[in-house]
């Protein structure tokens, strides 16, 4: 597919835009992709990586590899000057299975902006999607959402993380130095004593370690997490949930569990009855270390063994030395378990969870705050 698209473009711009083209993204646009999002400090993925999204992908395969991996505009002479990815993924609702798409690391060079939106015209306009979910909207993407109608996901708070500090001197000292203050280092050793006060204070009744209960680190997805996942799908089938098979799990994680980044907690071990699944989220630049809660699932339901997961983790994370043990956008009986955890809250720059359903009857389903557990495993925001 070729698209000309015309927006409109300043005096200065005019002449490119009648050479520009918006084509499907190929494997061998990376290198250019990749120079975009490094020239505007975008996260890179190296290459096996990013072609993993779509190579292999169980919705992408199972499509047959017909759908759009994206879309770039590239100029006469060959130069990519934007681009926008599209990772199709399975969810399911009523027993239905839905073909959902993710908006992955958008970027447009500044003098060509006007085609921003052609970008996200196509992949709005994609005709066999059922459901757009954009988990990582950020402050720059947010108003062009609005304009096609993507309404907030009314579930969860996806304008705040709230987390807990697991090394208080190393949060400190990354902290201090983000703001610039001088003599960072030395200054947070003195500052730690005063947060661990008031953890000190919130953590009072929290389980120890998990104490009394058995849990597992799965090193390997293996069969367990079909039969798990199978019992999942028919236990609240009007929620929205992304398909979890082991195939989607290796897939989703596969990088993450090569380089030991990702924690794989289960309870029961055959069969399993609860998993937990913390990500490695770094913020190298900030010299910031954190771990997040992407995922967690019982059978029927019951959200008991979180609190014991909850307690295993944060005490590993105090071990290694992790400065910040992180959550966003979970449902409120989840979140007040986890509010037991984390003391601290931070604005994040703008909300970041948006939808948009293709269909009428979707919509009126979705409006319902009560269809949604929505989480990071949603979307692209641990992938
Ligand atoms: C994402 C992108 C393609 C959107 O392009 P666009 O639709 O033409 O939007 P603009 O770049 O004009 O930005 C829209 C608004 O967000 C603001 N904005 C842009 N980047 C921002 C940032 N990093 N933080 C806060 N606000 C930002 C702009 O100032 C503008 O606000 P205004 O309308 O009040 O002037 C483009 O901003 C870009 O390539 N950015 C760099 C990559 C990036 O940040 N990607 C994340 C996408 S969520």
């Amino acid at each position: 597919m070729e698209l000309q698209h015309r927006p409109n473009f300043t005096n200065s711009t005019q002449k490119t835009a009648q050479t520009l083209k918006i084509r499907e993204v190929e494997y061998a646009d990376y290198n250019q992709i990749a120079a975009l999002q490094v020239a505007y400090k975008r996260p890179l993925k190296p290459y096996e990586e990013w072609k993993h999204l779509w190579a292999n992908n169980p919705a992408y395969l199972s499509l047959g590899g017909r759908l759009p991996k994206g879309w770039v505009v590239e100029r006469h002479d060959g130069r990519i000057v934007g681009y926008l990815g599209s990772i199709p993924l399975f969810y399911e609702l009523g027993g239905q299975r839905l073909l959902t798409t993710a908006a992955h690391a958008w970027v447009v060079e500044t003098d060509y902006r006007p085609y921003s939106l052609a970008l996200l015209d196509l992949y709005f306009s994609q005709k066999n999607i059922d459901l757009f979910l954009n988990a990582t909207v950020g402050p720059a993407g947010r108003d062009s959402f609005n304009v096609f109608e993507s309404p907030r996901v009314p579930a969860g708070d996806w304008g705040r993380s709230v987390f807990s500090i697991t090394n208080r001197q190393g949060f400190l000292a990354a902290w201090l130095a983000e703001k610039a203050i001088p003599m960072a280092k030395p200054l947070s050793f003195g500052l730690a004593g005063a947060l661990a006060i008031k953890q000190a204070f919130s953590f009072r009744a929290l389980p120890r370690n998990g104490a009394g209960h058995s849990f597992q680190l799965c090193k390997n997805i293996d069969s367990r997490f079909d039969v798990f996942w199978d019992c999942l799908r028919k236990t609240n089938p009007h929620l929205l949930r992304a398909v979890r098979t082991r195939e989607v799990l290796e897939w989703h994680f596969k990088y993450a569990l090569g380089n030991d980044q990702v924690w794989i907690l289960t309870a029961g071990s055959n069969p399993i009855t609860a998993y937990a699944i913390f990500l490695r989220y770094d913020n190298p630049a900030a010299c910031l270390t954190r771990m997040r809660l992407i995922d967690f699932q019982a059978l029927d339901g019951n959200i008991d063994l979180l609190a014991p997961m909850l307690a295993w983790a944060l005490e590993r994370c105090s071990r290694e030395g992790i400065h910040m043990f992180e959550f966003i956008g979970f449902r409120p009986e989840k979140m007040r378990v986890i509010n037991q955890f984390s003391p601290y809250v931070r604005q994040l720059p703008c909300w970041m969870y948006f939808y948009k359903a293709a269909h009428p009857k979707l919509a009126d389903k979705l409006a319902d705050p009560n269809a949604w557990d929505p989480s990071q495993f949603d979307s692209d925001a641990s992938l």
